[in-house]
This record gives structure tokens, C-alpha cells and sequence, in this order.
């Protein structure tokens, strides 16, 4: 079976990274459309065409189902994308939504999600969780900055300026206490020790990770046959300059082919 997965750069690759772990013997077709990102700052509108010229792409490429490894886009695009393509989708909301929500209920019945602009304006993930469980107190924090920190490696343990950046966006929600932080944006995980020193007490969710595992149920569900095994990535933008970027969002260096494609023409 061929997955696609998609996001406006290199923050998908934290939920690729995850199904390939689940999957170890299907083709995963990667798209990230560096030469656009950020996505979490544009309009509605424009997100929803860029979701489906991203989507026409990974069609071209025969893809059978497609893992929406963007928090922006599965927050403001997805059901667009279920009424138009008759493929099985799989968005990082209710997956991440559902894992906050079994960690609140075990607690104080607290979640904080952190994501883009667009995300935390589409209000899906409080949404999702007050489907779950009406009862959980949910509060939401949009931190476009964290998107450019992670795409530029600015995300050591104890980095100056992403430690300061993290405490103008988390240390008024210090008082709500949160059992659970959904890291509702897949490039935030890469900021996941600075918003420990930060933040210590919640339990971050990946929302790419949960995705990826659920996702993974939908794969092995849907069609027992695998692959090959095959990786392949595709960029808007320069190559290599994925190539160098990705790797630490993969934990590790990619050696395959990268291949540029024009996005617009789909
Ligand atoms: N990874 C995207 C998301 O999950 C990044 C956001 C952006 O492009 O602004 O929302």
C-alpha cells in the first residue's frame, strides 16, 4: 500500500518518522511544501487550496491513503479534503485530541494546546476534546514563532532565544496547571526539551505521533499488502536544502533521492 503524507515543510517528517517505525513495509510518499511554508499564518482560504494542490500531488503519485501530518491543515481543510478526494484520510486533530483527553480525564482534567495561528483560530482541537469529554477545560495558545525555530535548528536544550520565545508563549498558562499540552503542530516536537524546562509538569502529546499510530491502524486495516518498504520525498523548494534540515526531524540522515516538484501546476 502507498501512503501519502503531507505538511508545509519538515514538521510532517516527525509523523513520517513515526508510521515508518508502525510500518515498516509500505511505501511512504513524503511531500513538504517548503517553498509555502508557514501555512499557520494564512487565511482559511488559502490553506484549503494549497491542501488540495498538495493532495492532487501525492495522487499523481498514486498514493491510497494520506496521513494529513499538518496541524493547520487538518484544523481548517480536512473534511474539504474527505468531500473531495474519495481517498481515506487520517488528520493529526482527533488522534492527538483523543490521547489528551484519556490523560486529562486521569487527572485534573486540564489541556493546553499549542499551535499556529490558524490552528488555535479553527478552535478544532477544543472541539474535538469537548466531543470526548464535555467536562475537560481546554485552553489553546497559538505560537507561530516555534514554526521558523524548528525549520532553522533553533531547538537545542537551553537555547536563549527559543527558551525566552517559549516563556512569552507558556508561562501564563502556569496557573492552569494542564495535565496534557498537545504539541497540535507537527514542527513542535523538535521543541519538545525547551518546553520541558519551560513547562515541566504536562505531558506533551505528538500529534504527528498519534496520527502515525493511527493511521497505521487504518493501513493494516484497510489492506493487509505492504510494499517494498519504499521512502520517497519530494520538496517545492531547493533539495538539499531538505536533505540537511530534515535529518533532524527524522533523527536521522535521509540518503534518498529528494525530489523538487512545482507545486502550482497541480
Ligand atoms: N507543521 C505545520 C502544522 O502542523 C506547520 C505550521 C505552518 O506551516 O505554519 O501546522
Amino acid at each position: 500500500m502507498r501512503i501519502g503524507i503531507f505538511d508545509s515543510g519538515l514538521g510532517g517528517l516527525t509523523g513520517y518518522r513515526a508510521l515508518r517505525e508502525l510500518l515498516p513495509a509500505h511505501d511512504l510518499i513524503y511531500f513538504g511544501d517548503n517553498a509555502r511554508v508557514p501555512y499557520g499564518t494564512k487565511s482559511g482560504e488559502v490553506i484549503c487550496r494549497f491542501a488540495l494542490q498538495d493532495v492532487r500531488f501525492l495522487l499523481s503519485q498514486k498514493v491510497e491513503a494520506v496521513l494529513v501530518a499538518c496541524g493547520t491543515v487538518s484544523s481548517n481543510a480536512l473534511e474539504l479534503l474527505e468531500r473531495t478526494f474519495p481517498l481515506p484520510f487520517v488528520g493529526v486533530v482527533e488522534p492527538a485530541a483523543k490521547r489528551a483527553a484519556e490523560i486529562a480525564a486521569a487527572g485534573n482534567g486540564r489541556v493546553l494546546v499549542l499551535g499556529t495561528a490558524a490552528t488555535v483560530g479553527s478552535g478544532a482541537y477544543e472541539k474535538a476534546i469537548k466531543a470526548i469529554d464535555p467536562a475537560i477545560r481546554v485552553e489553546s495558545v497559538a505560537c507561530p514563532m516555534f514554526v521558523p525555530l524548528a525549520e532553522n535548528g533553533f531547538t537545542q536544550k537551553g537555547d536563549i532565544a527559543a527558551t525566552e520565545i517559549a516563556k512569552r508563549y507558556l508561562k501564563p498558562y502556569e496557573a492552569f496547571s494542564p495535565d496534557a499540552m498537545i504539541l497540535g503542530c507537527t514542527h513542535f516536537p523538535l521543541l519538545s526539551d525547551i518546553l520541558t524546562d519551560v513547562l515541566p509538569a504536562p505531558l506533551q502529546v505528538s500529534a504527528g505521533e498519534e496520527a502515525a499510530k493511527a493511521m497505521a491502524k487504518a493501513a493494516l486495516a484497510l489492506s493487509p499488502a505492504a510494499g517494498t518498504g519504499q521512502d520517497l520525498f519530494f520538496t517545492s523548494d531547493d533539495p538539499e536544502a531538505f536533505r540537511k534540515n530534515a535529518a533532524a526531524f527524522l533523527g536521522r540522515p535521509i540518503t534518498a533521492e529528494i525530489k523538487r516538484i512545482e507545486i502550482e501546476k497541480y
